[in-house]
């Protein structure tokens, strides 16, 4: 039988601990890995029925896969990823979670697969969410992130749709993404995506397939990767896990959404309030060569929120970004020298976490107190953008 074991449906409010305000976990220690939390929720669908039918929430654990199904054969899935916030007065709010049952639907068109409604793709949200309340951290100290996976879980020997579908979400407490300066680099031999292909949607084979650059890159000092577009290898596209901004003067930038770029809800959400704190956004192809004068550089996503960029290495050159500074250092500094550079700036801001501290008088700044100022309520949600729990 290929469906998810049914593991016995839970009532988490018949559970001992549903009481306990918080997990009993050091809070102060939260980094991006996987804490298990209480309950995941879980919904079949076989292709003849084609839609889902009602999905029930389970102990988080492990699941049992036909070893035949469409995604350990052939990675028919996709994930989607976001994320709820305690605000000061203990309110649990998630923030435009209808963006991503939008964008699981079309992805879930381009791979051929039956996506749960807008509806049932909320109520999974909420009741896991509401499951794991403990977990959502306290204010200040991160927040809980959801992801919902939609598989082909029905075994299928040749290579076409899978015959059945499982979508689960389960969900974690996260701190920052990444620790200490990001020091990016241009990969400049593997491409992200191509036109027509599976760029723009969340497919599970997107991530995968970057892990050697990912893996090089790190291996030689760096945080994460650039990825330059596949046709001219002269633009930027984005990062391993985020979208690229970069800023000169009022004016901020970032790659068109044109098939090849994941369009984020946290760039989606950046461009809006960027626009609403009076900067001019420019949604183009933007050419590597930009990054040499740029005033600012950050990336966007929904667990890494948004993160100012300290150098990026192109073509073996460093071009460190002065946040908020009219002009640019570019060092030439050759490879080897450059890992022992980056070593020891690893080890003296080690300390130091990635996104930005209170007082930073930058563009990313702005826009980030904004946004998570809404994400946790601090600042009136004008937009409509936050649910309730
Ligand atoms: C997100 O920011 O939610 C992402 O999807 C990145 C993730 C794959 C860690």
């Amino acid at each position: 039988h290929s469906r998810v074991a049914s593991v016995p449906t839970c009532d988490p409010s018949s559970d001992s601990d549903a009481k306990v305000e918080y997990a009993n976990y050091k809070w102060d220690e939260l980094g991006f890995g996987l804490i298990p939390t209480d309950y995941m929720y879980v919904m079949n669908c076989s292709k003849a029925e084609n839609s889902f039918s009602e999905g029930s929430l389970v102990r988080f654990g492990n699941m049992e896969m036909n070893p035949s199904s469409g995604i350990l054969n052939y990675g028919q899935g996709i994930l989607e990823g976001l994320k709820a916030y305690r605000r000061e007065d203990e309110k649990i709010m998630l923030f435009r979670p209808e963006l991503n049952a939008m964008r699981m639907k079309i992805g879930a068109e381009r791979m051929c697969m039956p996506p749960p409604t807008t509806q049932q793709f909320l109520d999974a949200i909420k009741q896991t969410v509401h499951a794991n309340k403990r977990w959502v951290p306290p204010p200040g100290k991160g927040s809980m992130y959801i992801r919902p996976l939609l598989l082909g879980s029905g075994p299928r020997l040749g290579v076409g749709p899978a015959s059945e579908y499982t979508f689960i979400t389960y969900a974690s407490p996260v701190g920052n993404y990444h620790e200490g300066t990001l020091n990016m680099v241009v990969e400049e031999n593997i491409y992200r995506a191509t036109r027509g292909g599976t760029g723009c949607i969340k497919a599970i084979i997107n991530y995968a397939s970057i892990y050697k650059a990912i893996t090089d890159a790190k291996a030689k000092g760096f945080s994460d990767v650039l990825f330059l577009d596949a046709k001219t290898g002269k633009n930027l596209e984005e990062a391993s896990t985020s979208n690229i901004f970069i800023v000169k003067g009022n004016v901020i930038s970032t790659p068109a959404t044109d098939g090849t770029i994941l369009p984020g809800i946290t760039r989606k959400s950046s461009i809006e309030v960027a626009r609403v704190l009076g900067y001019n956004v420019e949604e183009r192809a933007v050419p590597v060569e930009e990054l040499s004068d740029a005033d600012e550089v950050f990336l966007t996503g929904t667990a890494m929120v948004i993160n100012p960029v300290d150098s990026v290495t192109y073509l073996g050159k460093r071009y460190a970004i002065m946040r908020g500074m009219s002009l640019i250092t570019i060092l030439f500094i050759k490879q080897n020298e450059l890992r022992h550079l980056i070593r020891d700036l690893k080890i003296r801001i080690s300390e130091r976490r990635t996104e930005y501290k209170k007082g930073a008088d930058t563009v990313g700044h702005n826009i980030y107190e904004m946004l998570t100022g809404i994400q946790f309520g601090r600042v009136e949600d004008k937009m409509g953008w936050t649910v309730e729990l």
